[in-house]
């Protein structure tokens, strides 16, 4: 009989959590003026809200943190995670910060001006938020297929190079880099190909323009060229990262995800001129050279993390976590963005809940739902983080309306996957009696999902 398969750890610590009746979830959902942010993590039973920064560390990485250097200035850590980033990347030059989007804060500012075009994949929240707030355009040219949720392509996280291309004709002159996102968080954790960073390094060559890959889950990435790109099978991990990041001039991380520590990011490079540029801006925003922000441990943390992550093993217990959950969402003809992601489950909210009219946020309504049948706490990547038009002040109903349910590394187990999946079905079940959603009473200008204020139609 062949051997089943099982993760490639075991467990030495644990944490307790806690169930809770659903009279308490729906007093503290309305406290929390049904938007779950606003929820005390205690009164989550499964919180599947990000997979950043709620990994599990290993015993090494526990280990190194008593190895840390705190020396202000040239700390010992410092030289261990730059050697680590040098040799799984070749980046010569490392910039650390505190997290990813302060590695965009710092780079962006020597990078990105008044008027200037930035393409690339679906630029996350943070990277685009970056970019604006320069008074610059963030231009997604993700392929058009990243929006049919039910269409199963091995790399839909790709750049289109048609529309990449006319960016460059149209805009040359505006554009500062090239911004590819691996994988692609927005579009359902989506890998990218080689062969797609391949072409785009050809074209970013052609217009003589450097190409900056933005890393959270690179390690996912490799993983799934390993695993559906023709030609990567006997590559291991390590060298498939080493090829990607010889396509790139260099990258902006957060540590929190691939890097299997709870806080964390870096800017690594092979331009000295970018080093030169943006590092003042790492003395200013994040702080000294060595340690931008970050604890000497927690550096040391970092470059076993790395390291480990960056393992065929760890990677396929990671990944095939998630597929078990599609799979169950399978079994129970819940739609989701397909294939799964990387690092979550994407959930296709107005495919299930057609009765709830976009104005009335068919996605929050569904992580509602979830929260009040189990406690478990997914996230709205929908209309209520689309934010409304900043000229015409409307809803944006243009992109998808998805339940995120992000998957911490090293953190549950496939019992947990099956009190989700079945939770969900709970809901899916009962999708035709829900027919209305909320109501905003309260919103932000901009960012509004963190701090909404919402009433439940009835
Ligand atoms: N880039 C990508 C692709 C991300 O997914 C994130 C964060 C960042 C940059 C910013 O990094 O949080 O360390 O400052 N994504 C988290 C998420 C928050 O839940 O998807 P950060």
């Amino acid at each position: 009989m062949e051997l089943p398969f099982a993760e490639s750890w075991k467990i030495k610590m644990v944490e307790p959590i806690r169930k809770s009746t659903r009279q308490e979830r729906e007093q503290w959902l309305k406290e929390a003026h049904y938007n779950v942010f606003q929820l005390r993590a205690e009164q989550v039973y499964i919180d599947l809200i990000t997979d950043s920064g709620t990994g599990a560390m290993s015993d090494r990485q526990w280990a190194g943190l008593m190895m840390g250097d705190e020396s202000y200035a040239g700390a010992r850590s410092f030289f261990r995670l730059k050697d680590t980033i040098r040799r799984l990347t070749g980046f010569e030059y490392v910039i650390p910060t505190h997290q990813g989007r302060a590695a965009e804060n710092v780079l962006f500012s020597y990078l990105v001006h008044e008027g200037d075009v930035v393409p690339g994949n679906s630029h996350f929240d943070t990277t685009k938020g970056h970019i604006e707030g320069r008074k610059a355009k963030a231009l997604d040219c993700t392929i058009d297929e990243a929006r049919q949720t039910q269409l199963e392509i091995p790399f839909k996280g790709n750049v289109d190079p048609a529309k990449l291309e006319r960016a460059l004709q149209e805009q040359g002159e505006h554009i500062p880099f090239i911004l590819v996102t691996i994988t692609n968080n927005t579009a359902g954790g989506q890998p990218v190909s080689m062969q797609n960073l391949r072409e785009v390094r050809a074209l970013a060559d052609k217009y003589g323009k450097p190409v900056l890959f933005d890393s959270a889950r690179f390690a996912e990435n490799a993983y799934f060229i390993k695993t559906r790109e023709e030609g990567y099978a006997g590559k291991s991990i390590k060298e498939i990262a080493r090829e990607m990041f010889g396509l790139a001039d260099g990258m902006t991380m957060s540590a929190k995800k691939d890097g299997i520590v709870n806080m964390g990011g870096f800017i690594a490079t092979r331009r000295e001129d970018w080093y030169e540029g943006a590092k003042g801006y790492c003395v200013q925003y994040e702080g000294y050279l060595t340690y931008g922000g970050m604890n000497g441990r927690d550096m040391e943390a970092l470059a076993i993390g790395l390291d480990e992550n960056t393992e065929f093993d760890n990677l396929e217990t990671r990944i095939r976590q998630v597929a078990y959950l599609a799979q169950k969402l399978d079994e129970y003809g819940i739609p989701y963005q397909r294939p799964a992601g990387g690092h979550a489950i994407f959930v296709d909210a107005t495919r299930v809940l057609t009765h709830v009219p976009r104005e009335e946020f068919p996605a929050q309504t569904l992580t509602i739902e979830l929260y009040l049948e189990a406690g478990i706490r997914g996230c709205e990547i929908g209309y209520l983080l689309a934010d409304r038009d900043p000229m015409t002040r409307q809803n944006r109903f243009d992109g998808l309306d998805l339940l995120r349910l992000a998957i911490p590394r090293r953190v549950y187990t496939d019992n947990h996957m099956n009190v989700i999946a079945a939770a969900l079905k709970n809901v899916y079940d009962r999708r035709e009696s829900i027919t209305r959603g909320v109501r905003i009473a309260w919103e932000a200008p901009l960012m509004r999902h963190f701090t909404v204020q919402l009433e439940r139609l009835s």
